[in-house]
């Protein structure tokens, strides 16, 4: 089977972490979600209601309470013969500081017995995607937040991934870093096809990347909308103009903003 026709579905995942003290935290309930191959789904929500626990879940590193996720072809709906490869970039940076940029992002290519030169080369190449070149030998200390980050993203790329996770990747940068990024990123997944998954606050940058929007409720975690973006791409900060673009961040903004007072009713009463 071509692994690119794979899609996952999330069919009613829960997730309830026991607490140690304390009543346990109900993070997701009964989630459903398709994700679709060689599209980029992004899932925005308010602080706290489960959106990097769906992402561990997604990547299989956290088994759900209840519910399960299965890879199946997109097409007939049969169970897929293989998971398809994943890579995840993690919210906040987690480069390792001892290591160069090029040894940072050739990391995950160790495991699997190729040689350095290959190695190094494959590192070359996805530096060159995040507009990176020539930053092999450098240390994550001599790099501003922006290019951690984009070191973040193509230690990501290296792995070829058939799935891409990203849990907030330009959560932690100014204002004008985020929005050249943003459009970096749009450009790389339109060329590349991967199918992604990215977790957001932002909704114009939900609106700038995705083909599809999950719009989530306050904790515990469910899927309050669905939304496609038929908006033309490439998309660039001129999208912000279109008319089209108001209305979807009106309806987004309208769904979210319920959501964020309760979260923040909620924070304030285990404060
Ligand atoms: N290991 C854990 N044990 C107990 N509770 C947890 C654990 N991890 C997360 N939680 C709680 O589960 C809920 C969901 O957490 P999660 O990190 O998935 O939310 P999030 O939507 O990614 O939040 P943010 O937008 O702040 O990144 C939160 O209330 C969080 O405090
Ligand atoms: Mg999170």
């Amino acid at each position: 089977m071509e692994a690119d026709v794979v899609a996952f579905d999330c069919d009613d995942v829960s997730l309830t972490y026991s607490a140690k003290s304390g009543a346990p935290v109900e993070a997701l309930q009964r989630v459903s979600l398709r994700i679709n191959p060689r599209r980029v789904t992004a899932i925005i929500g308010p602080s706290g209601c489960g959106k990097s626990t769906l992402l561990l879940i997604i990547r299989g590193l956290l088994a759900p309470s209840a519910g399960r996720v299965r890879f199946v072809d997109a097409q007939s709906g049969a169970m897929a013969s293989a998971k398809p490869r994943m890579a995840t970039v993690w919210q906040g940076f987690n480069l390792f500081p001892w290591r160069t940029v090029g040894e940072n992002v050739s990391f995950g290519l160790e495991v699997g017995g190729m040689t350095h030169s290959e190695r190094a080369g494959r590192a070359r190449r996805s530096l060159a995607q995040v507009d990176l070149s020539g930053f092999e030998s450098k240390y994550p200390r001599q790099l501003s937040g922006g290019m951690r980050q984009r070191v973040g993203l193509a230690r990501a790329l290296v792995m070829e991934p058939e799935v891409l996770l990203l849990d907030e990747p330009f959560g932690a940068l100014d204002a004008q870093t985020r929005l050249v990024l943003q459009e970096q990123l749009a450009r790389l997944v339109e060329k590349s096809g991967t199918t992604a998954v990215l977790v957001t606050h932002s909704i114009e940058e939900a609106i700038l990347l995705a083909d599809t929007i999950l719009v989530m409720t306050a904790r515990p975690g469910r899927i309050a909308a669905e939304i496609r973006v038929d908006l033309p791409r490439p998309r660039t900060m001129a999208t912000t103009h279109l008319n089209g673009y108001s209305s979807l961040f009106g309806q987004i903004y309208g769904l979210l903003r319920d959501e964020v007072v309760k979260a923040m009713a909620t924070e304030m009463e285990r404060a």
